[in-house]
């Protein structure tokens, strides 16, 4: 079984009006337990309608969502299981901090969920702990903190909730190169370590590189291609066509190929770029 299905979704913006938009246009994918997938396609390419289809925020207006098989909109009680179920967090969702402490953001969730006291405590204390946080934020302000501290409280909100799925908008947009990495360290080691799914969307090829196991593209409210980093990736010259890019060190090695060096194509992070350039080096050393 997978944990979330998405069954020939479709759906428009601004129904019956001339301003109608197809926003997806018969989406069907599954979503795995443990996985983590990550999302890309042009601006306007349907992802933010796709995601927050996830949780229930969007009704189909055509189509499925099945979380754990059973359709999030058969039932009160359907939807409300996935909405626990499926944690969303939204492009800059610092925007939408607004209690007056950390705590009382990071709680939110757990409250809607009916928790005790004392287990919402748990959860808040252990959620700020895990996105790197000390207990000395609790009290403090969300206004008061940085852009990256908020980007963190955020996300805090969201795994209080201890979501089997975390679904996360862009959640590197905007952030410094540091603050970036040590986000998308953060996601891996949530993903490894609580064994959720974890589905996001990023504009930069190499995040996704970095911590996807497999990949979706989305190209004017379709999926057009589903598959591992290495399938999608080496598939260079259809996504040019789509606007997207293959990751910088790809370029470098397809550039090296291009001028009769035999290294290989498929490179996608640059610590695997490293290690192959080794492995090329010492080659070409025996060799000579
Ligand atoms: N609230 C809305 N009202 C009307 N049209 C919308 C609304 N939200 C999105 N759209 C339109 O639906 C289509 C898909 O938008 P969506 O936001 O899902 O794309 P996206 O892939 O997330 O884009 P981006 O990369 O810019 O975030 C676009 O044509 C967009 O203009
Ligand atoms: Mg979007």
């Amino acid at each position: 079984m997978s944990v979330l299905s998405v069954k020939n979704l479709k759906y428009e913006y601004s129904k019956g009006t001339p301003f109608q938009i197809g926003a997806l246009k018969g989406v069907s994918v599954d979503f795995e337990y443990g996985e983590i997938v990550g999302v890309i396609g042009h601006t306007g390419s349907g992802k933010s309608t796709l995601l927050q289809h996830l949780n229930g925020l969007l009704k189909p207006e055509h189509g499925e969502i099945l979380f754990e098989d059973e359709n999030i909109w058969s039932s009160k009680e359907s939807v409300r299981r996935c909405r626990f179920g499926v944690g969303l967090c939204f492009q800059y969702p610092e925007h939408q901090l607004f209690e007056s402490t950390v705590f009382d953001d990071v709680a939110f969730g757990p409250k809607n969920m009916g928790l005790s006291e004392n287990e919402i405590k748990e959860r808040v204390l252990e959620a700020v702990k895990f996105v790197g946080l000390s207990e000395d934020y609790l009290q403090k302000s969300p206004f008061d903190l940085s852009g990256g501290e908020k980007r963190r409280v955020a996300i805090a909100g969201v795994i209080s909730m201890k979501p089997k799925v975390l679904v996360l908008d862009e959640p590197t947009a905007g952030l410094d190169p540091v603050g970036k990495n040590d986000l998308l360290d953060l996601i891996k080691f949530y993903n490894k370590s609580t064994g959720s799914t974890v589905i996001f969307v990023s504009h930069n090829m190499d995040d996704v590189a970095l911590i996807a196991d497999r990949v979706l593209v989305l190209s004017e409210g379709n999926i057009v291609m589903n598959g591992t980093v290495e399938a999608v990736y080496s598939r260079g010259e259809e996504l040019l066509e789509l606007g997207l890019d293959v990751p910088e060190i790809t370029r470098v090695f397809l550039k090296l190929r291009e001028k009769g060096f035999d290294v290989p194509s498929d490179v996608f992070t640059v610590q695997d770029g490293k290690d192959k350039l080794i492995e090329f080096l010492k080659r070409r050393g025996n060799n000579g």
